[in-house]
């Protein structure tokens, strides 16, 4: 075969790989609302980036019929490129070929791209749409997930690793996903389930259809196992390009700075009539938070799920920064389950890739009731003061009006190891809110006065004025500043400058026991 030969034979070979399930399953594909894998790669790569790896991969099976089936690429698109510049790894799973079905060649592809991006230190970014283990290859790919589940694992907490849904995720395939650090989501076009409605209605007698069960809303507001919700899948790659565009590349590197554009010294002088008088009216706790940051950016993450608690990556003064905050607009900024679990999360995730945290609090509490005490608050809250007791990456916090008890501890107090803590004039920091404490430090007098309820909102008044402010907390040192709300921006930008040196140690372990 001469030279010539060879070359039109390896690119019929490659167009035959690049067609993957042919022209009809791609129409199929793009019926259904759904790119192809490739088609992904390349909106979500800088154009021309992109180096594919093992296009030539086969499997090995021989059961039925398997010997005479090709499956080009062996289903998933594996490689590596830059997204706005800076290297990432990815695979794509690629439904046209065997409905984009794990095998054991197929795992091995994705196996290489995460140990290739884990050696190099660069994000992994999976997007998964498959019909789940290649029921053909039966043990083999059931192993084929367990290395992969392996190597997620491995990678946690050393590069981002992010997972788009964007077909079925199905049975023990959704554990991939559920492993990493982000789970993107796109409305109608992906589902996520353990169990599908044809052996829930078996088992259970229940009905639901495939998108009640495992569809994004679902697991965006209700399960928290999605945190980007997107209309469509070009709605979803742009987030996940914004998403990259905060994170470092690996665990030893800062994230990326970026040059600022936003007056530092900008001062936002509505921001005192931000938090309302009346310590029982509620407010967006957002419309407080973005006027400090850069052009007002909040990058929210798990934003429909336990939105009394918000978390996101935003920036100050060019600098990355995780911010969490109480959301007195719903459940009045309560802490339950999910919040504590949303908040520890993202916490951990910040300390492990060096975001510095800025928290705002404004919560009266711990959730009441019995379905929060029977559902585990103690051991979900305590999650919150284990991720933040074990950062040690600058913590700086903003207590802007209640902040009792428990939570106020919970939500980075100095306690905690906050490097900076500030609080607004309009701050409540005591051991409990003005009306049980009242009841309990006044109960005596209350009972025996002439008129128990003026003598009680008298002597909730009493504690109010003494106790519910920021200075007995800045008069024992647990609150270092108190500062006008406009001053914000400037004080916290900062403080975060001079925190950029910071290093804590902590003492040698193989690896703390959260309370899961
Ligand atoms: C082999 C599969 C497959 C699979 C789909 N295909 N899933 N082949 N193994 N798991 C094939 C189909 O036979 C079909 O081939 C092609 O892919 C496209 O599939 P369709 O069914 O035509 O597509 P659609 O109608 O869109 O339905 C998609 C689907 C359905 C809902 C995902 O294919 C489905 O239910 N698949 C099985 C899902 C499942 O039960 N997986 C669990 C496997 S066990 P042809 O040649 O006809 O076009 C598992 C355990 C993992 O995953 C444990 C890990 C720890």
């Amino acid at each position: 075969m001469s030279i010539e030969e060879k070359l039109s034979a390896l690119a019929a070979e490659k167009a035959k790989v690049i067609g993957g399930g042919g022209p009809e399953r791609t129409e199929r594909q793009h019926r259904a609302g759904k790119l192809t894998a490739r088609e992904r790669l390349a909106q979500l790569f800088d154009q021309d980036s992109f180096t594919e790896l093992d296009m030539f991969a086969r499997h090995r099976c021989i059961e039925f019929g398997m010997d005479r089936t090709e499956a080009p690429g062996e289903g998933v698109v594996t490689g590596f490129g830059r997204v706005d510049g800076r290297p990432v790894y990815a695979f794509a799973q690629d439904f046209t070929v065997i409905g984009g079905s794990l095998g054991e060649a197929h795992a091995s592809k994705i196996v290489k791209v995460m140990e290739m991006a884990a050696k190099v230190g660069a994000p992994l970014v999976g997007i998964n749409d498959s019909g789940g283990a290649r029921i053909q290859e039966g043990i083999d790919a059931l192993d084929g997930y367990g290395r992969i589940f392996f190597r997620n694992t491995l990678s946690s907490g050393v590069i981002p690793q992010i997972s788009v849904i964007a077909g079925p995720c199905a049975g023990g395939a959704v554990y991939s996903p559920a492993l990493t650090d982000f789970v993107f989501m796109v409305d109608k076009t992906s589902q996520m389930f353990i169990t599908g409605p044809q052996v829930i209605k078996a088992v259970t007698g229940e009905d639901v259809s495939l998108e009640d069960l495992g569809g994004s809303p679902t697991h965006n507001q209700t399960s928290g196992v999605a945190h980007f919700h997107a209309a469509g899948e070009a709605e979803c790659l742009a987030q996940v390009k914004k998403l990259l565009s905060f994170l470092p590349a690996n665990n030893l590197e800062d994230p990326p700075e970026a040059e600022p554009t936003d007056d530092p010294e900008r001062r936002d002088p509505a921001l005192a009539a931000a938090v309302p008088a009346d310590p029982n009216r509620p407010y967006d706790v957002r419309d407080v938070i973005r006027p400090i940051l850069d052009h007002g950016d909040l990058f929210e993450t798990h934003q429909w799920y336990a939105a009394n608690m918000v978390t996101g990556f935003a920036r100050l003064d060019g600098q990355v920064i995780g911010v969490v905050a109480n959301q007195p607009k719903v459940l009045a900024g309560c802490i339950d389950i999910n919040a504590s679990d949303k908040a520890a999360r993202f916490v951990r995730f910040c300390d492990s890739f060096n975001i510095p945290l800025l928290t705002f609090v404004d919560t009266p509490g711990y959730l009441p009731g019995t379905a929060q005490e029977y559902g585990g608050i103690i051991r979900h809250g305590a999650k919150l003061l284990f991720a933040y007791s074990e950062a040690t990456v600058p913590k700086l916090t903003v207590v802007l009006r209640k902040a009792y008890g428990g939570a106020y501890l919970a939500m980075c107090s100095r306690s905690l190891g906050a490097d900076f803590s500030a609080a607004w004039p309009t701050a409540e920091i005591a051991v409990m809110g003005p009306e049980g404490a009242a009841n309990i430090i006044f109960r005596r007098d209350i009972e025996q006065a002439g008129d128990p309820v003026q003598t009680r909102r008298d002597k909730e008044a009493e504690y109010r004025a003494r106790f519910a402010t920021p200075y007995p907390a800045a008069a024992r040192g647990y609150i270092e500043a108190v500062i006008a709300p406009e001053d914000s921006r400037p004080v916290l930008i900062e403080v975060l400058r001079s925190l950029r040196s910071k290093r804590e140690s902590r003492p040698a372990k193989k690896h703390g026991n959260i309370p899961l």
